[in-house]
């Protein structure tokens, strides 16, 4: 029996009265869910009903809903010490083992690691550090931050000039000064000119931008290795080995912002593994906790941390929360169950199985343009027009009206535009995937007769 107090349209209402959301929009809310419980790669609402998550949360919850052992590691930790401040003079035994183990498993060449609450926070932090390390180099004008249209590295101030889908500027606007954008490389709709393979095409665009503005004021280039929010774009094979060599001949820090890839999610560790290349400064969050306590951080490789500290001027950058114990303490117990429970091979071949199942259901669709994944993070982008690529019109709501029938059938996940995105739990179940696939097939099929 259902406490009518407690209904879904009951706390709704009583939600619009008092909470202003994270990419607050009324009119889309109006049909929202307000969840209650979590297990594995479901959800369940207030009414009872239970849903995939196919994001999993937002791409973060990777060792699915549940965990007692996270749980119990939270309430012990808070019950042993909850806080202690971070700043220098302070520290705790769980940052300082979170940090060797970091160091352990992330590329080979990042050693030393800054904490964060999450990832908006993890590009201020690598945006501040970029422009640290060039000014005690002596190289004071390196100071402007190139990132890619499509991009998401959150949207503090700094974070959202970054960020590369334009939609979240304008109500916020004026932008910081020195950054800009290129292209993505965005292989589904990226045209290389004659000669060039289309992923040394578009590495060449950050060339091109290094050479128009000058390399003396360039600090640092920042990409996801695969988009996520801006529609899962996974690049050409030989992209990021060449974005690696321009930002080496022109001295401009590479940058990954491994949010949402760090940690198992695309079938490796550590994302630009796939390519076998390594960056200067690496971003993480959501997975290294899997959701269950709000914490990310930066790792610098150990040439900058031999910058920063020969110098030995104080880093005057600070979080209260930086390096909180029960975010550390979680984090480890979270590296342990992806280690235990091999999370990355479990991401390669469930993405695998998910990307087979999406093609052979909707390839022949007339209205599927393409469909894309690398690991756990997969895509279906739909066009107005398969053989031109022409996109639906914005106001015919696509994206949005296929989300909604897939949200009537019991899959809760998000678009991006009309591309929709799945990024379930690593936990996720074959039958789970196969119902996604089956519910999203039925919805493209009631929008898109
Ligand atoms: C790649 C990437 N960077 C940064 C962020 C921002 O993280 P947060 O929302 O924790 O600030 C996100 C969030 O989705 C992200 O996907």
């Amino acid at each position: 029996m259902i406490n009518v107090a407690t209904t879904n349209t009951n706390l709704l209402a009583r939600d619009d009265a008092h909470l202003i959301h994270p990419l607050h929009d009324r009119k889309l809310h109006e049909r929202g869910h307000v969840w209650v419980k979590g297990d594995g790669a479901l959800v369940t609402d207030a009414d009872g009903r239970e849903f995939i998550d196919g994001l999993s949360g937002l791409w973060n919850v990777t060792a699915g809903h549940g965990r007692r052992e996270l749980a119990e590691t939270m309430h012990d930790q808070a019950a042993t010490l909850a806080y202690v401040s971070g700043y220098s003079g302070s520290s705790n035994r769980w940052s300082i083992e979170l940090a060797e183990r970091l160091a352990a498993i992330c590329y080979p060449s990042i050693n030393h690691f800054f904490f964060t609450s999450g990832g908006g926070e993890a590009t201020e932090s690598s945006i501040k550090m970029a422009r640290a390390y060039w000014k005690l180099r002596g190289r004071p004008t390196k100071t402007k931050v190139i990132s890619r249209i499509d991009s998401y590295h959150g949207v503090t101030m700094a974070a959202m000039s970054a960020t590369g889908m334009s939609p979240y500027w304008p109500l916020f606007e004026p932008r910081m000064p020195g950054f800009l954008h290129i292209p993505s490389p965005y292989p589904y709709r990226y045209d290389a000119p004659a000669g060039f393979s289309e992923g040394v095409a578009a590495a060449n665009e950050l060339e091109r931008a290094i050479r128009r503005e000058g390399a003396e004021t360039i600090a640092m280039f920042i990409a996801e290795p695969v988009q996520g929010a801006g529609g899962v774009i996974v690049p050409q094979a030989d992209y990021f080995p060449r974005i690696r060599e321009i930002c080496d001949q022109y001295e401009v820090l590479l940058v990954a912002d491994e949010v949402i890839t760090g940690f198992g999610r695309t079938g490796k560790l550590f994302a630009l593994d796939h390519w076998g290349i390594e960056p200067d400064i690496m971003q993480f969050a959501k997975a290294v906790t899997s959701g269950y306590f709000p914490f990310g951080g930066i790792g610098i490789n150990d040439a900058i941390a031999r910058t920063l500290r020969e110098d030995g001027r104080p880093w005057m950058h600070a979080y209260t929360y930086s390096a909180h114990p029960v975010g550390c303490a979680v984090a480890l117990r979270t590296l342990q169950i992806i280690e235990d429970e091999c999370f990355p091979e479990q991401a390669a071949s469930k993405g695998q199985y998910l990307l087979d199942a999406l093609t052979s259901a909707l390839a022949d669709h007339p209205h599927v343009g393409n469909i894309r994944g690398k690991g756990l993070m997969c895509a279906v982008e739909l066009v107005a027009d398969k053989p031109t690529k022409a996109t639906f019109p914005a106001d015919r709501k696509v994206g949005v009206k296929v989300n909604h029938e897939a949200i009537e059938r019991g899959l809760f996940s998000r678009v991006r535009d009309d591309i929709y995105l799945l990024a379930p739990a690593v936990v996720v179940t074959n039958e789970q995937l196969d119902r996604s696939v089956e519910i999203l097939t039925e919805s493209i099929g009631a929008v898109l007769r």
